[in-house]
């Protein structure tokens, strides 16, 4: 039988791998085929964390630009890819630098904790950073009563249901995730009765009102392997659902509602794999100045789990 397109393109992949001591880091989110040739699959917290252990020369980020910034900066020494320079996520451009600045003259006493999900420019200017997995335990450890949490809302006002400090947010918000209504989440309910309810933090509270566990993506993949129940209704980007099916095959995945998808993950292609490596492209790149500082804050978050 003749080899596929895709075949091929992974054969070239791993070839060009070991070629150039390169390791593929790939996000939940991404499409199922860049999933298959991940080196490590993970959220973005276990990502950021792997790529302070790896000992490689070069990483390939299969994922948006905040996480392979990220990479580079807790890992400088490594050439850190992009494969498509234009994958980003929306939600790390709601913010800049000067409109931090006037939550910061406006609240004085409190401490910035910024979501990963920003720049790096953003993280320079955070005294720790988080991701949806350990975002309570960062605020609650931080050493101020009132907490900047920027730029998601969302995740804003569900951290704050679990501390007594003020959680002053921003108006953030990721595109995807609160596409998802409360009303989705009855009407799967009402077709699988029987199933469990995984919501992601970035949905709106209404929707986190009506699940059974909120949880970052890895999170999820945890709680998913460990419980006794048979079918799951998905309250993130339809990436998630193929892993998902993938390590439970004899349990069933639905999604909440339309499938989300972020146009964002999905730009990344084999053959953009293949082309990174071959020209190692995109280069990601972060000024010194700003790498130190927000190295910093990337430090906090990786203290908890
Ligand atoms: P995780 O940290 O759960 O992987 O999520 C990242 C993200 O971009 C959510 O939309
Ligand atoms: Fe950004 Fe939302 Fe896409 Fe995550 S799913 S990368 S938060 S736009």
């Amino acid at each position: 039988m003749e080899k596929s397109n895709d075949t091929h393109l992974v054969e070239k992949i791993t070839h060009l791998k070991e070629e150039k001591d390169a390791i593929i880091l790939v996000h939940n989110y991404q499409r199922g085929e860049i999933q298959d040739i991940a080196d490590f699959l993970g959220d973005s917290l276990a990502l950021s964390r792997q790529a302070g252990e790896l000992t490689c020369k070069m990483i390939v980020f299969c994922g948006v630009r905040f996480m392979a910034e990220t990479a580079k900066i807790i890992s400088p020494d490594k050439v850190v890819l992009l494969p498509r320079k234009e994958a980003s996520c929306p939600m790390a451009n709601m913010i800049n630098k000067e409109e931090l600045q006037k939550m910061k003259i406006k609240y004085p006493e409190a401490r910035v904790v910024s979501y990963v999900n920003t720049t790096a420019e953003i993280k320079a200017e955070s005294d720790a950073c988080c991701t949806s997995a350990n975002a309570i335990a960062v605020v609650q450890n931080i050493d101020a009563e009132r907490v900047i949490f920027i730029p998601d809302k969302n995740l804003a006002n569900y951290v704050s249901r679990f501390t007594d400090k003020e959680v002053i947010p921003y108006n953030g918000y990721c595109y995807v995730h609160v596409r998802i209504r409360a009303e989705d989440i009855k009407k799967a309910k009402k077709i699988h009765p029987d199933a469990v309810v995984f919501v992601h933090p970035e949905c709106p509270p209404e929707v986190i009102e009506l699940a059974d566990e909120v949880a970052s993506t890895a999170g999820m993949l945890k709680l998913a392997r460990a419980s006794e129940a048979r079918k799951f209704i998905i309250g993130t980007e339809e990436g998630l659902i193929y892993r998902l099916k993938k390590e439970n095959p004899e349990k069933k995945f639905f999604a909440a509602g339309p499938a989300l998808i972020c146009r964002n993950m999905k730009l990344t292609r084999l053959e953009d794999v293949y082309l990174s490596l071959k020209e190692e492209r995109y280069k990601v790149e972060v000024e010194d100045n700003i790498a130190s500082r927000a190295r910093k804050a990337l430090n906090e978050m990786l203290k908890y789990a």
